[in-house]
């Protein structure tokens, strides 16, 4: 299986792509426009696709940053019929090459030792909150 990394979001199939998510129960209840809208206006992406699978999306991980010294990374996923033969690593290492000198923050659940082999360490203490209710704008604007 050839699978390749880049930062191109042409011709991704959003709805195929939730339903991967669902079935990998990483899914965190953004509709397939939503997840586009949230890759699309984000500064760095790393897009996985399987070449022998007419480029399917097999991972995909996005970065936040302001260009100067923080950026934030999220939304890293492998398919899981893909793990374990550096697809992660390689989305992870394409988007930090971005920004060089930057610090880069993220926040996981149980993922610590795979980000701890790519370098990043704990740094107490993560706080954070919703504002209103989760992916509720307060208007019909998605
Ligand atoms: C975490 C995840 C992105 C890793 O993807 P991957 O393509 O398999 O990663 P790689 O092959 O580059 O690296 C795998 C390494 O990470 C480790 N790893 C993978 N998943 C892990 C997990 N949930 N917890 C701890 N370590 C994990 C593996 O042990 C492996 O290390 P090894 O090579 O020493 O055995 C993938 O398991 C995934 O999509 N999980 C569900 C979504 C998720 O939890 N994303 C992270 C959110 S912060």
């Amino acid at each position: 299986v050839r699978v390749r990394v880049d930062d191109s979001l042409e011709g991704i199939d959003w709805d195929s792509v939730v339903s991967d998510l669902v079935h990998d129960d990483f899914h965190n209840g953004r509709p397939a426009l939503s997840l586009r809208r949230s890759f699309e206006r984000s500064q760095h992406v790393a897009i996985a696709r399987d070449e022998d699978d007419g480029g399917r999306v097999v991972g995909m991980a996005r970065l936040l940053s302001d260009g100067v010294c923080n950026a934030y990374l999220l939304d890293v996923w492998t398919h899981s019929a893909y793990r374990q033969r550096g697809v992660a690593s390689s989305m992870v290492q394409a988007l930090t090459a971005q920004v060089p000198g930057q610090h880069v923050g993220l926040q996981t659940g149980e993922a610590q030792s795979f980000y701890a082999a790519l370098g990043f360490r704990p740094q107490p203490e993560f706080m954070s909150k919703i504002v209103g209710a989760w992916l509720d704008t307060g208007s019909s604007r998605p």
